[in-house]
């Protein structure tokens, strides 16, 4: 089966370069080595590059695994997965477009992978078994917890303070996020939403949040992807 490999290698995604970030087509981008130019489908002509689809199945997964890793970003997502077996799959495909730098699954209920479209296997996932070792783990590295849950937000997304290096956290569909996690928060943070629902899915709550921090820190149009 043929499969288009990763959006920045059809031309679409910027090349990192050293300190900077390369769009393609910038003719600058071409004939580099190391980085993700030093495999086989980057060192390609970049017109063959542009629309080129490739066996993804023949493509070692270190290899796309590596050259995702120097153009990921700071920020970090956890899920809460009692009982949000779909959604965490689909997030982590949702993640995985934009190119978090981990995702973190909370508690040990089986996630649905078809969901995922095989993402997980390109993402960086840490499992942690609940709520107080998420706790524990995002102090460690110094990572304020940025909570989603309407119910109980201090602030709405489009005024809310999102640090570059943070983690956001999205509870189950059934559940929210649990009180303890909601104490510990940065922020508590709601998505605005204009109809008489209280909620949207978790999985296009994610993707909000996720395109919201995007514009904020990389937003796309100048030649290093940020403002
Ligand atoms: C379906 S909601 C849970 C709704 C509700 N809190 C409950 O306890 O039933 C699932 C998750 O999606 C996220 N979410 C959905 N809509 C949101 C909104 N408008 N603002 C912030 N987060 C939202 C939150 O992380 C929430 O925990």
């Amino acid at each position: 089966m043929q499969k288009l490999i990763a959006p920045y290698l059809a031309g679409q995604r910027p090349l990192r370069d050293g300190s900077a970030l390369l769009l393609e087509g910038d003719p600058r981008a071409d004939c580099r080595s190391g980085g993700v130019h030093s495999s086989p489908l980057a060192r390609a002509p970049l017109h063959s590059r542009r629309f080129m689809k490739v066996p993804g199945f023949d493509m070692p997964l270190g290899e796309v695994k590596a050259s995702l890793e120097p153009l990921r970003r700071p920020l970090s997502i956890a899920i809460l997965r009692a009982r949000n077996p779909f959604n965490v799959g689909a997030i982590i495909r949702v993640a995985h477009s934009f190119l978090v730098k981990q995702v973190v699954l909370v508690g040990d209920e089986p996630f649905y992978q078809r969901a995922a479209m095989g993402m997980q296997r390109y993402e960086n996932l840490v499992y942690l078994p609940d709520d107080a070792a998420l706790c524990a783990w995002a102090a460690e590295r110094g990572l304020p917890l940025l909570v989603f849950e309407r119910e109980h937000a201090r602030v709405d997304l489009w005024h809310a303070d999102l640090p570059e290096e943070c983690l956001m956290v999205f509870g189950s569909e059934t559940a929210g996020v649990p009180e303890t996690l909601i104490a510990a928060a940065k922020q508590v943070i709601a998505i605005p939403m204009y109809g008489i629902n209280n909620s949207f899915p978790v999985t296009v709550a994610a993707g909000i949040a996720m395109a919201e921090w995007t514009r904020r820190h990389f937003v796309a149009g100048s030649v290093e992807g940020r403002p």
